[in-house]
């Protein structure tokens, strides 16, 4: 059985119970949401050739500290920056580093920002120079396959409707869904109940209601959907060493449909080829 909490007069942690938030939470989601895409805009300028990962992350940080924003990554169970950025094969939670880019290489850059309490929570992909069509059309479908799944959100639908559309697409495409991690409940907390799983069936798990936030981030492999953990005890990528690409978008339910938090100010939500 499904429990819905008011989210005013939950406790501050993950009670297994979906939260339901108002119209004032919606207005602070929007200006966390806002403040993470708008730091996804800026990044966007640095993403050249001979740049390193590191660099990117500390433009993050710095952009986080004018506005008084907090990197919710920072410290997270020990993780170690103000994003992740994942290049190519890596799937998601690569750690910024000494890496260098290089012309072709494609990335997801996923930023949280905490204001006042809220969390923020939105990744998009960027491409270095010129790649090739392959990487273009993984970056395309993944795009697609958020969106698609985003379109159909409304009171009444289920966490499956959302899962069962992104998987339909990918492999309608002939690319797989990455099935070892979800998207999640946000808002007071980074991770919160319910999970959103990116495959599954229609009419599974959980009934959404007016009120709930969440993400939706499919990662969406050109191969096989197997994983593998790094021994940094962080890094995902692909076990075949396939591409993979990622979006994610922080949502929530309106009384009879949705809203993005996380747009781009800029328009920049996907790159453009
Ligand atoms: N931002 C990621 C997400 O979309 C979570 C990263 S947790 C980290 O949920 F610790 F790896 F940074
Ligand atoms: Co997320
Ligand atoms: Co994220």
């Amino acid at each position: 059985m499904t429990r819905y909490i008011d989210a005013s007069t939950a406790p501050n942690r993950n009670t297994g119970a979906i939260r339901l938030y108002n119209s004032h939470d919606f207005i602070e989601m929007k200006k966390a949401g806002n403040a993470a895409a708008k730091c996804l805009d800026i990044v966007s300028e640095y993403v050249t050739e001979g740049r390193t990962t590191k660099e990117l992350d500390k433009i993050i940080f710095e952009y986080a500290e004018s506005i008084k924003a907090v990197p919710a990554t920072m410290y997270y169970r020990g993780y170690p920056a103000s994003s992740c950025i994942s290049l190519n094969n890596v799937v998601c939670h690569g750690i910024p580093g000494s890496k260098v880019l290089k012309n072709g290489d494609i990335l997801n850059i996923d930023v949280t920002l905490i204001i006042d309490g809220w969390h923020g929570d939105t990744s998009r992909m960027f491409v270095v120079g010129k790649t090739s069509r392959k990487a273009e059309i993984l970056i395309e479908t993944t795009y697609a396959s958020l969106m698609k799944a985003i379109e159909i959100l409304k009171p009444g639908i289920t966490t499956g409707d959302i899962g069962e559309t992104i998987q339909t697409y990918a492999e309608g495409n002939k690319m797989s869904v990455v099935r070892d991690l979800c998207g999640h409940g946000v808002g007071r907390l980074f991770h919160d109940h319910p999970n959103i799983l990116h495959f599954g069936k229609k009419g599974e798990g959980y009934e959404l209601r007016q009120g709930m936030i969440f993400t939706i981030e499919p990662m969406i492999n050109i191969g096989k959907p197997e994983v593998k953990l790094l021994s940094d005890g962080w890094t995902i990528v692909t076990r075949d060493k396939s591409l993979s690409a990622q979006f994610e978008h922080t949502v929530g339910i309106t009384e009879s449909g949705y809203e993005i938090f996380t747009l781009s100010p800029s328009g920049q939500d996907h790159p453009v080829f």
